[in-house]
């Protein structure tokens, strides 16, 4: 069965000059490894997030990968608290500007982490579940005006967890969660729902995203487990030394991989054209292609555009 390490061996004579990526969540953890994996490959690069001093980081770790070749390519930490509609649109604008008439050949999405299994609203004006507005929305909203401007010239990926043909449909009714049977569920019950509902609005959207931009491509994959810092975003504190033990063990299992091992998968996805009409659009951390949920393409998916549209234009 194919692994990462298969991508790797793809990837080894990729040439990604004169190609521009930009990298939502890319301050930590499989953003900020893919960006880096963008850099070495000759392309250039925006990490987007909120962590300056990390965002700034990666950045100079790209301009260090790109080292001779680094000259005429743009390395930029945008800073954005992406639950926000609002910082969302700004950052499109932002890139759209930078990036030129040349735009940008790639948008991979991977910010936002496990649902917490909460219902909290966003501080920001209009209000979203805060776990929806990053993990959700910010990916569609980077995407939707991305391509709308004529900047996206190639391939939106998102990393999150697809259900592919075998998935259950969205439920395009209460996109959020907000209903009591949702809202009240204890906590366990909650982070199932969100869960389910976060992978299955990503194939949605990455289904009518080509629907909607038929030149570009979209795509939307499984990593497996990778070990990063996300468990400290929802994990009490005492659990943390436990899961840094294992963690690394994890990621020497078939299903696990370490950030730059995994990096190879969405950059061969997105990036490389011996990964083209391979079925990988929807794949796991070892590229079995998931195939494209039918119902996306019909009036489920086709309600779940127009809401996310929607809360995004209006
Ligand atoms: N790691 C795994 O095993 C695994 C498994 C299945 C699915 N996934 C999914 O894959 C994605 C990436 O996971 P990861 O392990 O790389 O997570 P991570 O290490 O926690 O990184 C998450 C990234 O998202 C950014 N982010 C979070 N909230 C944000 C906000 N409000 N505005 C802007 N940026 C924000 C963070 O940057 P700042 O803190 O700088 O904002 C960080 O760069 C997540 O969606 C996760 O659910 C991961």
């Amino acid at each position: 069965m194919p692994s990462s390490t298969d991508a790797a061996n793809h990837n080894a004579r990729l040439n990604l000059s004169g190609k521009t990526a930009a990298v939502a969540g890319g301050t930590q953890g499989i953003g900020a490894a893919v960006g880096l994996r963008f850099a070495q490959a000759g392309a250039s690069v925006f990490i987007i997030g909120r962590n300056e001093q990390l965002g700034q980081d990666v950045v100079k770790r790209c301009r260090a990968e790109a080292g001779r070749n680094a000259d005429g390519r743009t390395f930029e930490f945008i800073k954005a608290d992406l639950s926000s509609v609002n910082e969302v649109k700004r950052v499109a604008g932002e890139i759209k500007a930078k990036a030129g008439s040349n735009g940008i050949d790639y948008l991979v999405t991977t910010q936002g982490g496990p649902p917490a299994g909460k219902y909290e609203l966003t501080a920001s004006t209009p209000a979203h579940d805060a776990h929806f507005a990053v993990q959700t929305l910010s990916r569609f909203g980077l995407a939707y005006l991305l391509a709308q401007s004529g900047t996206l010239k190639d391939t939106w990926l998102s990393v999150c967890a697809p259900g592919g043909a075998q998935g259950p449909p969205a439920d395009a009714d209460d996109i959020e969660l907000e209903k009591p049977e949702h809202r009240n569920r204890w906590m366990l019950g909650r982070i199932m729902g969100q869960g389910k509902q976060d992978g299955a609005l990503g194939d949605a959207m990455a289904v009518q995203f080509t629907k909607h931009f038929p030149n570009l491509r979209s795509a939307h994959l499984f990593p497996g487990y990778v070990f990063t810092n996300a468990p400290a975003n929802i994990l009490p504190s005492f659990i943390l030394p436990l899961v840094n033990l294992g963690g690394p063990l994890l990621a020497r299992m078939p299903f696990g991989n370490l950030a730059h091992q995994y990096a190879e998968v969405p950059v061969y996805v997105a990036a490389n054209p011996l990964a083209r009409g391979q079925g990988l659009e929807f794949c796991n951390e070892r590229m079995k292609p998931l195939g494209s949920p039918k119902w996306a393409e019909g009036e489920v998916g086709a309600k779940v555009w127009e809401r996310l549209r929607r809360m995004i234009e209006e």
